[in-house]
């Protein structure tokens, strides 16, 4: 398990893009609850933080596919491969995911 970010960093109905040993991860607060998944698109090179949050899902800038931030899963528009997620632990207002 990581130390990733803090609460403060992720403000309600926002993402918030971290590393962490040159990996990128995209966290998000939606309805109060803490998501995690990878940043890198699974279709090309794009970084999710620069799409935009639509209710549970974050949308990749450069194609549109929608990805679930509860599994993963694209729409398959065009992506078809799931974005790796993490389990989320809030502990003392720090965010930690298992990798
Ligand atoms: S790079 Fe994300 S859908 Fe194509």
């Amino acid at each position: 398990m990581i130390k990733i970010a803090t609460l403060d960093d992720v403000r309600p109905g926002k993402m918030f893009r971290t590393s962490h040993n040159n990996h990128a991860y995209l966290l998000a607060n939606i309805e109060g609850e803490i998501y995690a998944m990878d940043n890198t698109c699974s279709h090309e090179d794009a970084s999710l933080y620069n799409g935009a949050l639509k209710g549970h899902c974050v949308e990749c800038p450069l194609h549109g596919s929608l990805f679930d931030f509860r599994n993963g899963k694209p729409d398959g528009n065009p992506a078809t491969v799931p974005v790796k997620t993490y389990p989320v632990t809030i502990k003392d207002g720090e965010i930690y995911i298992e990798i």
